[in-house]
């Protein structure tokens, strides 16, 4: 089926040549962004600097930073630029005085509280490494992270402390200090009140860290096919990314109030809830309830939310619960609204301009990435069911790896390709912690290669068709296989496990399990909802896999590695044809 072209036109901030996407390729050069935001002595950028500071030092002291909403929403704190100032100067002093240094890292594993943009700013501003971790992970996922990331200090709340970390904390050497958020008053043994600790500082010595443009800011954790889970470093400079993306993807400014429903632990959260809206000087909201058609429409009207960032898995589901709820609550205010994560199908495109009155616009980026590369921007043509175009600063390409080395670069229309990204963009992750040899392993003639497969049309929209690789996509979150099989490896009854993204029509793709059992354990129900309840325990419910299957053997490669793409087309009733081909590592993307 054709969907309509949505022809965009209306009064928006950025500058005029912006309507005109060709001249505003020619006309960006990231350095002069990056030069402009570096005003620190000696050519130096700080993250929380131009996020938070530079707005109080322009006057805007008074303006709301973070609105957070309770679940209810029926209380709300505000912190406007200049207590925000305070507070994150207070968290740096906070850190320095328990003797963190430059780059040590410290990880935060908070659902949406006010807390959480203090402890991410404070942190960056200290000149340390803002790690945030999934309030939903289980202990096994979380311990994995700590231990990567080797974090010095961790943020969190005393409940998911007690019961997500107090049994791992002798194993996590590194780990000095724990600071916690609300409970009894009376932290834990080897713990500290969060509030009582920034209480005693003193915002004077917290003077902020000259951090160059190139020193880490930020780690975000994602997942190969493969492997331990990888830790993407985010240099300061990505500043200019993020900024550049506010600016001209989302047409953030000053007065917006702005929305996005990601989870805190993944890149979203960091990049776009906290630091999109604090670059651009406008409001972020924190809510802190979970998704809920009719609490969501309420954040919506009732905060006059003016620009939304959400995901297609959260679009689908208030499509399910009809028009009716957003006719009725019409959120006036509203005047962009995004997505990003997983493929937006194109009925949601067209849903939305009916049901709320304007259309989503999909954007396509990754961890790596750091800040949007692929976008249906404010001001231009909405192609439903596409990606968009390159951000300007972007050069993306489609290719081919040559089985003999280099790329093999896709100049048609229509054909399928890798997509891959000119390296050197300011928000490009710096490394993944520990494991160069992965990073390096992600470029090939000073190009990034993505691991998605897309096509172009003759107008330069990218069209998504899929993961090269094997990585899970449920409700936005990105999940390795590996470390879902290696948890249910860990039971006693399973001999070997295969585990594949099962397509859904809401989340995208299920996590879906094949199990074969060790000798003496005999296949049931019982032991299938074991081993359910088992993972679950482990991984925490983002990561256990939903279904669970035995299987009497798993199919293999010649070296013995599961054949996912076989447990895959199976499951999909697809041909599984000639395997040769389907090996991840014969692919080259086993990373
Ligand atoms: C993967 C990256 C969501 C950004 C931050 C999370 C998939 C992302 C789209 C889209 C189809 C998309 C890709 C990508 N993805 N945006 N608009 N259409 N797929 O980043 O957790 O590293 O996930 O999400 O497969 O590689 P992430």
């Amino acid at each position: 089926m054709d969907w309509p072209i949505i022809e965009k036109s209306g009064d928006f901030a950025v500058p005029p040549y912006l309507t005109d996407w060709e001249a505003a390729r020619a006309a960006f050069d990231w350095q002069t962004e990056i030069d402009r935001l570096s005003k620190l002595p000696g050519g130096g950028l700080n993250l929380a600097v131009e996020a938070v500071d530079r707005h109080v030092a322009e006057g805007r002291g008074e303006t709301v930073a973070m609105r957070w909403i309770s679940r209810n929403q029926d209380s709300r704190r505000e912190l406007t630029y200049a207590q925000l100032k305070e507070q994150t100067d207070r968290f740096a002093a906070a850190l320095r005085h328990l003797g963190l240094k430059r780059g040590d890292t410290v990880a935060v594993m908070l659902n949406n509280l006010a807390e959480l943009p203090i402890a991410a700013l404070g942190t960056i501003k200290a000149g340390c490494v803002f790690c945030p971790l999934f309030a939903a992970f289980g202990p096994e996922p979380v311990r994995a992270r700590l231990i990567l990331g080797r974090a010095r200090l961790l943020v969190t709340t005393e409940a998911l402390y007690l019961r997500k970390i107090a049994d791992l904390r002798e194993d996590l050497t590194e780990l000095d200090h724990v600071l916690l958020i609300g409970g009894s008053g009376q932290p834990p043994q080897g713990c500290l009140d969060f509030q009582a600790t920034l209480n005693a500082a003193s915002p004077e010595d917290g003077t902020v860290e000259a951090t160059s443009p190139d020193d880490p800011a930020m780690l975000h954790f994602t997942s190969g096919t493969t492997g331990e889970p990888k830790g993407a470093l985010h240099p300061q400079r990505s500043a200019a990314g993020i900024h550049a993306t506010a600016r001209m993807v989302l047409d953030l400014r000053p007065g917006d109030i702005f929305w996005c429903t990601a989870d805190t632990g993944w890149v979203t959260g960091s990049i776009y809830k906290l630091l999109a809206p604090l670059l651009a000087g406008a409001t972020g909201i924190l809510y802190e309830g979970e998704f809920d058609p009719g609490a969501w429409y309420g954040v919506l009207r009732n905060e006059k939310v003016t620009v939304w960032y959400t995901t297609p898995t959260a679009v689908r589901m208030l499509m399910r619960f009809g028009a009716a709820l957003p006719r009725t609550y019409r959120p006036l205010s509203l005047r962009l609204a995004f997505s990003v994560g997983e493929p937006l199908n194109p009925e949601a495109v067209i849903w939305a301009r009916d049901a709320l009155g304007l259309p989503f616009h999909d954007t396509w980026w990754q961890t790596e990435t750091g800040c949007i590369a692929l976008a249906n921007f404010a001001v231009t043509t909405i192609k439903p069911g596409s990606m968009g175009r390159p951000v300007p600063g972007f050069e993306v390409a489609l290719v081919e790896r040559r089985p003999e080395g280099g790329l093999r670069f896709i100049e048609d229309a229509g054909i399928p390709g890798e997509i891959a990204l000119k390296a050197g963009w300011p928000s490009m992750f710096s490394d993944y912690i520990g494991a160069h040899t992965r990073y390096e392993e992600c470029f090939i003639d000073g190009w990034y290669l993505t691991g998605d497969l897309a096509k172009r049309d003759a107008d330069g929209y990218f069209w998504f068709l899929g993961r090269a690789d094997d990585v899970i996509k449920a409700s936005g979150h990105l999940i390795g296989p590996f470390e879902v099989e290696s948890a249910l490896m860990d039971h006693p009854a399973v001999a070997e496990a295969g585990v594949i993204g099962k397509p859904d029509p809401v989340a995208h793709e299920r996590v879906k399990a094949y199990v074969s059992l060790s000798h003496g354990f005999a296949a049931g129900e019982a032991l299938r909802r074991e081993l359910i309840a088992f993972a679950r325990l482990r991984l925490g419910s983002a990561l256990a896999p939903k279904e669970l299957v035995f299987i009497d053997e798993l199919p293999k490669t010649r070296s013995g590695k599961i054949m996912r793409r076989v447990l895959k087309a199976r499951e999909l009733g697809l041909p599984t044809g000639d395997l040769s081909g389907m090996d991840s590592d014969i692919r080259g993307t086993g990373v």
